[in-house]
């Protein structure tokens, strides 16, 4: 089969980190580009980190573009509370020896899309959407050629995490969100009521860190980092693994179920803002997923990530 063409527009973050090294593990997937944009860290840091997990997993030849610095309208909101100041402590990631790639992220999102068939790019955007939407306002004839946004984000009958209201892809970017929501392209959002019931438990770290290779300890010094606040704040026993579920859906459908919606963005009252609603009546706009099979998920997780 051929691969699934996509480009990951990430902030990484831990999970965000996870979901990459699981991407470059996929032989199900063709990674373009890492795209970048400011939100768990700000830019530099999300495009140094993009770069030191392309050099972990020994696959330099895989372009890292910086995209934008902030939202489309508001200011930037970070989570070093959760991530820790690099965005990816609990490692150190190896210096790439490639860099940057020229051009903004934006612009090399357009240009991958109109140089493709129709219908054939898959976006992952595993942060705030600024980077999609900004591609989608600047040359809406993209449009066409994007088969689905698989995003991370969102938070439905799940209370938000940044705020009551608000899951933190969604807070910090609602104005992007809403260009994505209502492009017409296919949507399929990951968001806290489906990523909450992906919870890496202690002995998943172990069996990946038992690998012993380079990217598997790496990857489980990060979580050992991460879990602390979600296990302090929900009283979880062990750590969500949010946007490594928008690649293993793109390897593995059949783990995930959910429904189709017609899915809103508040852009309005300050003090929802960010808060994702399906709206009945209308026509569906985005599959939002609820169930996960999480043996099967963490299956997959450690075994790709751990033979990398
Ligand atoms: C999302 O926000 C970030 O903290 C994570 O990387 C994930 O993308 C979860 O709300
Ligand atoms: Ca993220």
């Amino acid at each position: 089969m051929t691969p699934r063409s996509i480009i990951i527009d990430t902030d990484p973050g831990q999970d965000d980190a996870l979901a990459i090294l699981l991407a470059l593990a996929a032989p199900e997937l063709d990674v373009i580009a890492i795209t970048t944009v400011a939100g768990n860290v700000p830019q530099p840091l999300v495009t140094i980190n993009s770069l030191g997990l392309v050099a972990l997993a020994d696959r330099e030849d895989i372009p890292v573009y910086r995209g934008c610095e902030r939202p489309l309208l508001r200011t930037l909101v970070t989570a070093e509370y959760v991530h820790g100041p690099t965005g990816v402590d609990g490692a150190t990631l190896p210096v790439n020896s490639v860099g940057v790639a020229e051009g903004h992220a934006v612009d090399h999102i357009i240009s991958v899309c109109l140089d493709a068939p129709a219908a054939s790019v898959t976006l992952c955007p595993l942060g705030p959407l600024t980077n999609i939407g900004m591609a989608i306002a600047k040359e809406p004839s993209i449009i066409p050629k994007i088969r689905e946004i698989v995003w991370m984000g969102g938070a439905f009958d799940e209370p938000g995490n940044t705020t009551p209201a608000a899951e933190f892809n969604a807070y910090v970017d609602p104005h992007a969100a809403h260009i994505v929501f209502t492009s017409g392209i296919p949507v399929t959002v990951f968001p806290l009521d489906v990523t909450h019931k992906a919870l890496m438990l202690p002995r998943h770290v172990e069996a990946l860190a038992d690998y012993g290779t380079a990217p598997a300890v790496a990857a489980a010094g990060m979580i050992r980092f991460y879990e602390v606040y979600d296990i302090d704040k929900y009283d979880l026993p062990g750590a969500p693994l949010h946007d490594p579920c928008v690649i293993a859906y793109l390897i593995d459908e059949s783990l995930f179920s959910g429904q189709q919606h017609h899915v809103v963005v508040d852009t309005t009252n300050e003090e929802t803002i960010g808060r994702t609603t399906e709206s009945t009546g209308t026509a569906p706009n985005a599959t939002v997923m609820t169930e996960i099979d999480a043996e099967r998920f963490f299956d997959l997780v450690t075994t790709r990530i751990g033979n990398l």
